[in-house]
């Protein structure tokens, strides 16, 4: 099958404005990405990437803040939002409490309306690989030897020609486990471009701050914890009344800051001044089927908020996770 149609099939599940890619950057095909994404998950594969998950109903609630910063319809009036929560990676059954994988939080806020705004975010502030390429190099170098295991010499060699494909791993592995998908920070991982109504732009990273504070768990915590406590957790909240959500924030930039690679932190980022832009709650469980049947599109943002146009791996998300969709098993 051809690219072509197969980006043909997956428009019908998404608006195809969110699929436009800059032209240098439909060199980057991540069809055969995705298809050793999906060998590595398995046969039945649904989502190979965040395959453990769970969907549910919110609210977006600007700050007044956020105006200054950007025109967007979502800075204007609450709207409605749909949350997906994961656990990274192609394994639908993995522990919730498992360490090397990230966890995941996906939302649209406004859906079907003219605020229509998508992130696809992890729990690190940097992304694996900076490049396509490089991520079909990380996935190649993983492929399964002989015995049925990637070759650790092949890795190694990997990484050490590659070695910022290991700083994500590092940032995770110096982290605590997280004991709630509402007790831990989340990052959009790229650079984007905030523009207000008398034109002025400000170049940001999206965070989003746990409204209840760090929820952690020590290793052993985590061991003793049920397989699947994240979504139990969440419905424990909800049922209580405690806050579950997010303050998002946006981290300014300055000029000068990379804005092309999601591998890199900015320059003392974490002590960078931040707007607060509102507050994502989570209100409600949601059918599965409300996050199974449209992608989450990276891409997919209000007038007023722009992805970065030189970052190859912002290109390529939706597309990929296009790909992805039109595929799954069920
Ligand atoms: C650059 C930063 C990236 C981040 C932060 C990220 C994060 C995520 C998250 C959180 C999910 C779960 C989505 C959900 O809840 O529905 C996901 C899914 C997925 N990701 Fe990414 N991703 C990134 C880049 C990429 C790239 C470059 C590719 C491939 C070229 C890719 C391939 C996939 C695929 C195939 C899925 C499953 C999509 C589906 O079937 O719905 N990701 N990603």
């Amino acid at each position: 099958m051809t690219r072509a149609p197969m980006l043909a099939a997956a428009c019908l599940a998404i608006p195809l404005a969110a699929l436009a890619q800059p032209a240098w950057a439909q060199d980057s095909d991540p069809a055969p990405i995705v298809e050793i994404m999906r060998t590595f998950a398995g046969p039945g594969t649904h989502r190979p990437s965040g395959a453990k998950g769970a969907c549910y109903a919110g609210r977006f609630e600007p700050a007044a803040a956020a105006r200054g910063l950007s025109k967007a319809v979502i800075f204007t009036k609450p709207s409605d939002a749909v949350i997906r929560f994961s656990v990274g990676g192609g394994n639908p059954a993995v522990a919730d409490g498992a360490r090397g994988v990230n966890r995941g939080l996906s939302f649209r806020i406004d859906a079907d309306g003219p605020g229509q705004t998508e992130f696809v975010m992890v729990n690190a502030p940097i992304n694996f690989v900076a490049t396509p390429a490089q991520m079909l190099g990380f996935l190649e170098a993983r492929k399964p030897a002989a015995n049925g295991q990637p070759d650790p010499a092949r890795v190694r060699a990997f990484s050490e020609a590659n070695p910022e494909t290991l700083l994500q791993a590092r940032f995770l592995a110096s982290q605590p486990i997280p004991g709630s998908w509402v007790g831990v920070n989340y990052w959009a991982v790229h650079a984007y471009t905030l523009t207000n109504a008398a034109g002025a732009r400000q170049v940001i990273k999206f965070r989003m701050d746990p409204l209840d504070g760090p929820v952690n768990l020590t290793d052993d915590e985590a061991r003793a914890k049920p397989r699947d406590y994240l979504a139990a957790d969440l419905g424990t909240r909800l049922a209580s009344g405690r806050p579950a959500g997010f303050r998002m924030v946006a981290i300014l930039g300055r000029a000068g800051d990379p804005t092309d690679n999601p591998t890199k932190m900015w320059d003392s980022e974490e002590a960078r001044p931040t707007v607060e832009l509102g507050t994502l709650t989570v209100r409600s469980v949601a059918d599965a089927k409300v996050c199974d049947e449209v992608i989450f599109a990276p891409t997919l943002l209000a007038d007023g908020i722009d992805g970065p146009e030189n970052d190859p791996m912002f290109a390529i998300r939706t597309p990929a996770y296009a790909i992805s969709i039109s595929k799954r098993a069920n």
